[in-house]
C-alpha cells in the first residue's frame, strides 16, 4: 500500500495507472474509519483494479463553531484497517498542500447546497464540493464511492458531477448500522454511554415514519408530526431537521411516494448526528 502526501506525486502515479488501462476506484474520507467506510472500500475493491482512499479532514467544510479541531484523527489505525482491506493507495495531504496560501477558488452547487445540512451548516457543501472536485482532479477515478448516510451530500455531489461533466460514476452504498440500529458515524465516538442510548431516537423516529408509510400514510406533514412525537420521548435530544424530500433536489414534497427521502438531523449533547431512510 502506497501512501502519498504530495499532490504532484499522487497525480502522476494515478495518471500512469490510467494510462496502463487500469480502472481506479476512489473512496474519499476524513479518516476515523469505521465499518461504514470499510463497506465503501469493499465495494470499490470489487469494482476497480486500483483502490484509492483519501484521508483528509477538510477545514473548508466545517463552520467556525464546529468540530474541525477536535474531529478524531486516527491515521495509523486507519492505515492498518485499509491495508487489511487490500487498498492500493492512500492519499493523505496536509491542509497547506490542499489549500496553499492564497487559494481562492471554490466549487458551489447552487440551490441543493442550501437544503437540509446545507441550511443548518452554511457553507458546508461549498467545502465538500470544492475538496471533492480537487480529489477528482488529483486521482481521476473511474468510480467514486459515498455512503447513503450522507444523503444530502450524495444529492449535491451527483449534481456537481452532472453539471461539471466529471467523467466518472458516483456509487452510493447503503447505511451500515450497529445491531440496535444506530447508523455508524465517526462522530459516534463523541457520545457518552448515556448519549449513545439517547441517539437511538433518530433510528426510532425513522422507523415510525417507515411503519406509517408502509401502512398507507402519504401526508408528509403527518409523517413529520409522528417523527417529532418520537423525538419528544427523548427530550435531551434536539431535532435539527426532520424532512420529507425529493432525494435529488432535496425539496420538500407534500406527499410521499416510491423513493422519497426521509432525513433527520439532531443534536445529542453537542454532537450533531444524521440519519435517513428512502421509502
Ligand atoms: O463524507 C465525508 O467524509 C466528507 O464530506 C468527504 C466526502 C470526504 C469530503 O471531505
Amino acid at each position: 500500500m502506497l501512501i502519498f502526501k504530495a499532490i504532484a506525486e499522487a497525480q502522476s502515479a494515478f495518471t500512469r495507472l490510467r494510462g496502463e488501462g487500469r480502472t481506479i476506484g476512489l473512496v474519499p474520507t476524513m479518516g476515523a474509519l469505521h465499518e461504514g467506510h470499510l463497506s465503501l472500500v469493499r465495494a470499490a475493491r470489487a469494482a476497480s483494479d486500483v483502490v484509492a482512499v483519501s484521508i483528509f479532514v477538510n477545514p473548508t467544510q466545517f463552520g467556525p463553531n464546529e468540530d474541525f479541531s477536535k474531529y478524531p484523527r486516527t491515521f495509523d489505525e486507519d492505515c492498518a484497517l485499509l491495508e487489511r482491506e487490500g487498498v492500493d493507495m492512500i492519499f493523505a495531504p496536509t491542509v497547506d498542500e490542499m489549500y496553499p496560501p492564497g487559494a481562492s477558488t471554490f466549487v458551489v452547487v447552487e440551490g441543493v447546497s442550501d437544503r437540509l445540512d446545507g441550511a443548518s451548516r452554511r457553507g458546508h457543501f461549498r467545502g465538500v464540493t470544492t475538496v471533492v472536485s480537487k480529489l477528482f482532479h488529483i486521482v481521476g477515478p473511474h468510480k467514486a464511492f459515498f455512503g447513503q448516510k450522507d444523503a444530502a451530500q450524495v444529492a449535491v455531489l451527483r449534481k456537481m458531477v452532472r453539471d461539471l461533466n466529471f467523467p466518472l460514476q458516483i456509487v452510493v452504498c447503503p447505511i451500515v448500522r450497529e445491531a440496535d440500529g444506530l447508523a455508524l458515524s465517526s462522530r459516534n465516538r463523541y457520545l457518552s454511554a448515556e448519549e449513545r442510548a439517547q441517539a437511538l431516537v433518530l433510528h426510532r423516529a425513522l422507523g415510525k415514519v417507515e411503519e406509517l408509510a408502509a401502512g398507507g400514510e402519504r401526508s408528509s406533514t403527518k409523517l413529520i408530526e409522528a417523527a417529532r412525537a418520537v423525538f419528544t420521548s427523548e427530550p435531551s435530544v434536539r431535532a435539527d431537521y426532520i424532512a420529507v424530500v425529493d432525494p435529488e433536489t432535496l425539496e420538500d414534497v407534500p406527499e410521499v411516494g416510491n423513493g422519497t427521502l426521509v432525513a433527520v438531523a439532531a443534536f445529542v449533547g453537542t454532537t450533531r448526528l444524521i440519519d435517513n431512510v428512502v421509502l
